[in-house]
């Protein structure tokens, strides 16, 4: 890095709405990551990208320093294609867990590199350890040995992956600077290009349980994130996919693991498998892989369950141990007869985080066994007392608080009319 600059004088031209250069960007990553530009400092200049944007060039920048401020991983030794699924997160959001062996079953090569929830959603990590024995921290070469004998490998990013999002991911959840589309593109992209797949495609949440709830927002920040893979040279395909409701019928670890089991059986409820099987056809579609066999075959005739069983043991997982189940439970009812018309996947995140599913800082344990089962969804005719949830945690003081965060998430009709809802795929972008 031969150039030095002042970071007072970067935070003060994007203040003042002006293009930072490529060596500015470049110095600004770097120094930071050293330690050598101040968290405050970085919180400015955060908050002046926040509210006065990027351009494209700049966005770009932005990710490459980002991906060069640690290493990059190659697959060059599979005999596989590879190709990678990145999901914003939502609530209910256990896609991960069917789509990664069935797209292995199918002939491609998974690196899924996951992380762990925080705030309402759940992340894919602490999903997967409330299966007894299951590791998520793998070294490089035991990565490599996974993938190359079951075909996918689900496992938490080393600290040499995108350093510098880690510091500016943690800075920017303690200053108010999430939610910009600079910043989210180039964090989920410097991982993903980082991390070495051929293909990728992005699932950008949008509706109440996601970051972006406004459709056209997802929309913008998909389309940023696929030409930042294009030019990246990654095979780019993204779809803005529903999540004004809950994904499937469980929220909380064990509990998804256990419907994404279902689903690798051949059941589970339509609307995971529905979305599992439409990214799994985009993914095999974007690195140009001939499938074995179509995906819902392999969900039928056990070949995805499969792959899964040798991944999760491969990974230490003990693949017939009874998953963990929380001590209490308690059951929420129809307080009157009638149609279920709506169902807030925000208020059901909150519920299941409440209950001991999520963790409220980083290192925090997760209760493995707690969350919700929905047994109603809406367009469902409900009696009186008809359960529409079951909260489960291991300690019942918390049960009040998750029902304050479920007061108003369900309404139900007695004219038999059904709230407006988002389509499951809301829009498709080809990069
Ligand atoms: N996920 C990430 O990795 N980064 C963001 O900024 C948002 C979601």
């Amino acid at each position: 890095m031969s150039e030095i600059f002042d970071a007072v004088e970067i935070i003060g031209a994007k203040r003042d709405k002006k293009e930072l250069s490529d060596p500015q960007i470049d110095w600004v990553i770097d120094a930071y990551t050293k330690g050598q530009v101040a968290d405050e400092q970085m919180s400015a200049l955060l908050m002046a990208i926040l509210l006065n944007g990027m351009n494209s060039r700049e966005i770009s920048r932005w990710t490459n320093a980002m991906i060069n401020s640690g290493e990059r991983m190659e697959w060059s030794a599979l005999d596989r294609k590879t190709v990678d699924k990145h999901s914003t997160g939502g609530v209910g959001d256990k896609i991960t867990l069917p789509l990664a062996p069935l797209v292995a079953a199918c002939g491609g090569a998974v690196p899924q590199l996951s992380g762990r929830g925080l705030g309402h959603t759940g992340g894919t990590l602490d999903k997967l350890e409330s299966i007894p024995g299951w590791r998520a921290s793998l070294s490089n070469s035991e990565m490599l040995d996974v993938i190359s004998k079951c075909g996918a490998v689900i496992c938490a990013a080393g600290a040499g992956l995108a350093p510098a999002d880690k510091k500016l991911y943690a800075l920017r959840d303690v200053t108010g600077t999430v939610q910009a589309i600079p910043l989210i593109a180039s964090s989920i992209m410097s991982k993903k290009i980082a991390e070495g797949t051929s293909a990728l495609v992005l699932d950008v949440k949008t509706g109440s349980g996601a970051f972006m709830s406004d459709p056209k927002k997802a929309g913008e920040l998909a389309r940023v994130m696929v030409d930042l893979g294009k030019q990246a040279g990654v095979k780019m395909r993204a779809l803005v996919t529903a999540m004004d409701v809950p994904l499937g019928l469980t929220a909380g670890n064990a509990l998804e693991v256990r419907e994404s089991i279902e689903v690798l059986a051949g059941g589970g409820p339509s609307d995971v498998v529905e979305l599992t099987l439409v990214l799994a056809r985009e993914m095999l579609d974007a690195a140009g892989i001939k499938p074995l066999m179509d995906p819902a075959d392999a969900l039928a005739n056990g070949a995805a369950m499969d792959s899964w069983r040798q991944m999760i043991s491969a990974q230490g997982g003990d693949v017939d141990a009874v998953l963990p189940v929380a001590k209490e439970k308690m059951v929420i009812s129809a307080e009157s007869d009638g149609t279920l018309s709506s169902m807030d996947a925000m208020s059901v995140g909150i519920a299941a985080w409440r209950l001991g599913a999520g963790r409220s800082k980083q290192g925090e344990k997760v209760s493995f066994g707690a969350g919700i089962e929905i047994h109603a969804k809406p367009g469902a005719q409900l009696k009186k007392g008809d359960a529409i949830f079951t909260l489960h945690a291991d300690e019942p003081a918390r049960f009040a608080r998750a029902q304050d965060a479920l007061a108003n998430s369900v309404s139900i009709s007695k004219d038999g009319s059904i709230a407006p809802r988002l389509p499951l795929i809301v829009e498709r972008i080809e990069g």
